[in-house]
């Protein structure tokens, strides 16, 4: 199979085939969800909650998603690799920002960068386009500005919202970015902007009538996240698997059932000899 490019990316939007994007941050999952036939992986900013253990994405830097980033591209062979910009790292000058994304392609080997805001960000997504940076918008529920949200909630519930959401879109598409990642959106809000975007529309929470899905791997796989929102589906429990295999090997280490023989080198018959005399 070829790898993902934007254009084939864009491409499932004319051909009305659901594009499909998994957030992974290290080399394990990389593999396999590239393995899996996932379209697109994103090495998110969620990093900070679901693998750093903080309360929100905010902590989170650009040290941080370079690290992840590297470890990533590593296990990707086909799917498309697009990491997040994270707090801040934008929101400077726009020379700083394009410097930023570019530090994630050039050493982490990003494909592309996502970046969380709307038409404020028009100049810098072209300054990135320019550069040769791929760019995909997030609108919605944008996780760095919660506290500026009041919360996760869901966004564009009411008319005047609902409009400028559709707004913020246009003016992210028009300044060049080619995908858009929609975050907790009534499903009609969503399916609209979709239907009126020529890029694609990767939404989370937003429904089924959207381009392309996306969710975050820890949540998906149930790998320690405890937090499940109504939009996440729960594909599998690996960590129910990993404590219980856990466990085991514990009590197989203090009852001495591990190693058992199978697992244990032996000396030559001369050297045990010398040994114990
Ligand atoms: O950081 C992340 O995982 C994201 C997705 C939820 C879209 O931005
Ligand atoms: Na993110």
């Amino acid at each position: 199979d070829r790898p993902i490019t934007t254009s084939s990316i864009r491409k499932k939007k004319e051909t009305r085939t659901p594009i499909t994007m998994v957030t992974a941050y290290d080399y394990p999952a990389a593999k396999l969800v590239d393995e899996a036939g996932v379209d697109m992986i994103l090495v998110g900013d969620s990093l900070g909650m679901v693998v750093l253990g903080y309360d929100s994405t905010i902590p989170v830097t650009m040290e941080d998603m370079l690290h992840h980033t590297k470890a990533v591209t590593r296990g990707a062979k086909r799917a498309f690799v697009v990491t997040d910009l994270p707090f801040l790292s934008y929101h400077g000058t726009v020379e700083e920002a394009v410097k930023n994304a570019g530090r994630l392609m050039q050493e982490g080997l990003a494909k592309a960068v996502k970046m969380e805001g709307g038409r404020e960000l028009a100049p810098i997504i072209t300054r990135c386009v320019q550069a040769g940076i791929p760019v995909v918008g997030h609108i919605g529920l944008t996780p760095q500005s919660v506290h500026q949200l009041g919360g996760y909630k869901v966004q564009g519930r009411d008319l005047e919202a609902a409009k400028k959401l559709l707004d913020e879109a246009l003016a992210i598409q028009e300044a060049g970015a080619f995908a858009i990642v929609l975050e907790c959106v009534p499903e009609e809000v969503a399916g609209m902007i979709a239907d009126k975007l020529d890029i694609p529309v990767i939404g989370i929470g937003a429904g089924a009538t959207c381009d392309g899905q996306v969710l975050v791997f820890h949540d998906m796989v149930g790998y320690a996240s405890d937090i499940t929102p109504k939009f996440v589906k729960r594909y599998a429990n690996i960590g129910e698997t990993i404590r219980e295999a856990v466990e085991t090997y514990n009590k197989e280490v203090e009852a001495r059932s591990f190693p058992g023989q199978e697992h244990v080198f032996h000396a030559s018959e001369e050297t045990i000899k010398e040994l114990y005399g």
